[in-house]
């Protein structure tokens, strides 16, 4: 079997590289490391490829770029993949407003470009995209909330599990980053319907893991550690730093991609994020990393908040789970934040 990942040397393509290496796929991943040229050095994933390089089997990386579409398709037609999973992106809200243009081409054109390679080459393989709960906008912003002493949560008991994938994705707020992942997102679904085939479309929240080059724009989590080994300082953007996420580690995504692999279900979105469980505040998680690292943390407060940015998303993770009983959150928040700590030691010495 010959499973393609595109992004291959960011957070979630890494993650994936790995798993089906592990399960004895023959892996090809696509990586340009574009991350660099959106955020600087620090955005650099070269050191994730050569740690791929190392640590896998049937890895075979492929210097390319998604917006190139005579090279896909090339690529598609030698290779015949059984699988596809799409995870290379302009990640950022609000790097996307700098470079409209190539945000566009990457994220939907580029999504367009991988979709239809694959329906003109192996109509029946498993495509799964990474998309966002951006797509939803600033839509989730509407619901009734209450303000805890360190948290926003929703006020009314019929929203306690979260954002459902039957909120609105139009008339609200995007963010050109949201408009173009929105596009991707409804491509996709159409792949999926009109054309029947087998694809997943995954409404990611907060997505982290020990493998993320975090920075400031992308990667709250990761780049939150980071600055607060280093001690340096850390800007809390708006909401009072009460604005809640619900962070879910990469190789709980993966598992949700392998059970729709294994039973696919033509143009299915499921929200996929920690859940409640998983959900915490920035002022929650500077606490907990701050027990963890034994040492406070130095931050600062800008009250502007970032244009259409979420006060508390939770992904209700009800309709994954029906769908695949199977899959379950494996890695709590303190689990992932001590993985996480203990990573930015090893790097360090
Ligand atoms: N991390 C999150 O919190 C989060 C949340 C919701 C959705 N998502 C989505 O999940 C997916 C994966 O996110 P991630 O955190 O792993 O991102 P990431 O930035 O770590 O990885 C993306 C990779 O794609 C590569 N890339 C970018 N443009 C490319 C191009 N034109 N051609 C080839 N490679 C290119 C980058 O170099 C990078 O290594 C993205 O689609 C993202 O929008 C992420």
């Amino acid at each position: 079997m010959k499973v393609l990942i595109t992004g291959s040397s960011g957070l979630i393509g890494s993650e994936a590289v790995s798993y089906y290496d592990r399960e004895g796929f023959e892996v090809h991943g696509i990586d340009n490391n574009m991350r660099r040229e959106f955020f600087g050095p620090q955005g650099d994933t070269r050191w994730n490829l050569e740690r791929l390089r190392k640590a896998t089997r049937s890895f075979h990386h492929h210097e390319l770029d998604i917006r190139d579409r005579q090279k896909i398709l090339d690529l598609f037609k030698q290779e015949k993949f059984d699988a596809i999973v799409h995870c290379a992106a302009q990640p950022s809200h609000d790097k996307a407003r700098e470079i409209p243009f190539v945000d566009f081409d990457v994220n939907a054109v580029g999504t367009m470009n991988l979709l239809e390679a694959t329906r003109q080459t192996r109509p029946d393989a498993v495509f799964l995209f990474m998309s966002t709960n951006k797509v939803y906008g600033d839509a989730p912003n509407e619901l009734p909330l209450k303000e805890l002493p360190t948290r926003w949560d929703y006020a009314r008991t019929e929203d306690f599990n979260g954002i459902r994938e039957d909120c609105r994705i139009d008339r609200t707020l995007h963010s050109l980053f949201g408009a173009s992942k929105t596009a991707a997102d409804v491509v996709a679904q159409e792949y999926g319907r009109y054309f029947g085939m087998n694809v997943g479309i995954f409404r990611g929240g907060c997505l982290t893991g020990e493998h993320h080059s975090g920075v400031q724009l992308h990667g709250f989590l990761s780049y939150l550690v980071k600055v607060a080994r280093a001690g340096e300082k850390y800007t809390i953007i708006g909401y009072k730093g009460k604005q809640v996420r619900d962070q879910i580690h990469s190789a709980d995504v993966l598992a949700a991609f392998a059970e729709f692999t294994k039973k696919p279900r033509p143009g299915e979105v499921y929200n996929l994020g920690g859940g409640r469980a998983n959900s915490a505040s920035i002022l929650e998680c500077i606490t907990k990393i701050e027990a963890l690292l034994g040492k406070k943390v130095n931050w600062t407060y800008d009250e502007k908040a970032r244009s259409g940015d979420h006060i508390c998303y939770i992904s209700d993770l009800g309709k994954l789970k029906s769908h695949f009983p199977n899959w379950k959150i494996t890695r709590s928040l303190d689990q992932i934040l001590e993985t996480m700590v203990k990573a930015q030691f090893k790097a360090q010495f």
